[in-house]
């Protein structure tokens, strides 16, 4: 039975402690999932890689659901109307269920745009976390990497998030980066900082280690005589 839906306390939660009515878990052994929402070409892609790549270095098993993947496989088909985008997140949202709930991390970088639905896949998965990729239209433009805002604004691309189909900003994320005014392993360094700050990743110590690791090897050395 997934522990979410075993009463507590179960083998599955790592108590802490226990204070009269005050229980908190140990989150770090849980999985989770990290939203990356924003506009085409705010750094979703990028920073989300370099997250996933800091994660797994850590020891977590991660997943990465980028939009524009997903729509060559999950949503293959499906097109930008307010519609198909609804379906589009949702999927990705229900595959990211299934992933934190084992154990894994699953990041989600997709625009999705529409703040409703990314509220209802909070609420689904629980453990999320929502980070939004910032950045300026001037820059978006600027940068058009992929060369689509010039093909929106000149008309060739109908209802392109930001130019003329809507983009919600969450209100309340976990994170903010502006990827405009710092680089992408900054941006993610400082999700990984809040990632440890919301319980879901141990601190690493000044040496480097967990302090689990710390203490193993002070504990070596202490058996070997060097402390
Ligand atoms: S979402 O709205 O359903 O979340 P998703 O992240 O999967 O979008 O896909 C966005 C990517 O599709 C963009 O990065 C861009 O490469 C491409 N794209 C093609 N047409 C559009 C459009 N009309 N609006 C936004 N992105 C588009």
């Amino acid at each position: 039975m997934p522990y979410q839906q075993q009463k507590f306390p179960c083998k599955n939660w790592k108590l802490n402690y226990f204070e009269g009515d005050l229980m908190t878990e140990d989150k770090t052994s849980r999985g989770f999932t990290i939203w990356f929402t924003g506009l085409s070409g705010a750094g979703k892609t990028t920073v989300s890689q370099i997250v996933a790549e800091k994660l797994r270095s850590r020891g977590k098993k991660v997943e990465v659901l980028d939009g524009d993947v997903v729509r060559q496989n999950l949503s293959k088909g499906l097109g930008f109307s307010k519609e198909d985008r609804d379906i589009n997140i949702r999927r990705i949202g229900f595959v990211c269920h299934l992933l934190s709930r084992n154990g894994v991390v699953a990041i989600a970088a997709a625009i999705s745009p529409y703040r409703v639905i990314r509220q209802e896949n909070r609420a689904l998965i629980g453990d999320f976390i929502e980070v939004y990729a910032r950045c300026s239209m001037d820059t978006l433009m600027q940068r058009d990497v992929k060369g689509l805002y010039k093909k929106a604004l000149a008309g060739e691309i109908k209802n392109f998030t930001g130019v003329d189909d809507p983009y919600e900003p969450p209100q309340n994320p976990e994170i903010i980066f502006d990827s405009d005014q710092e680089t992408p392993v900054v941006s993610a360094d400082k999700i990984i900082v809040r990632i440890e700050e919301l319980g879901y990743l141990e601190p690493l110590t000044a040496s480097g280690y967990t302090k689990e690791e710390e203490d193993k090897v002070n504990d070596r050395l202490k058996a070997l005589g060097y402390l």
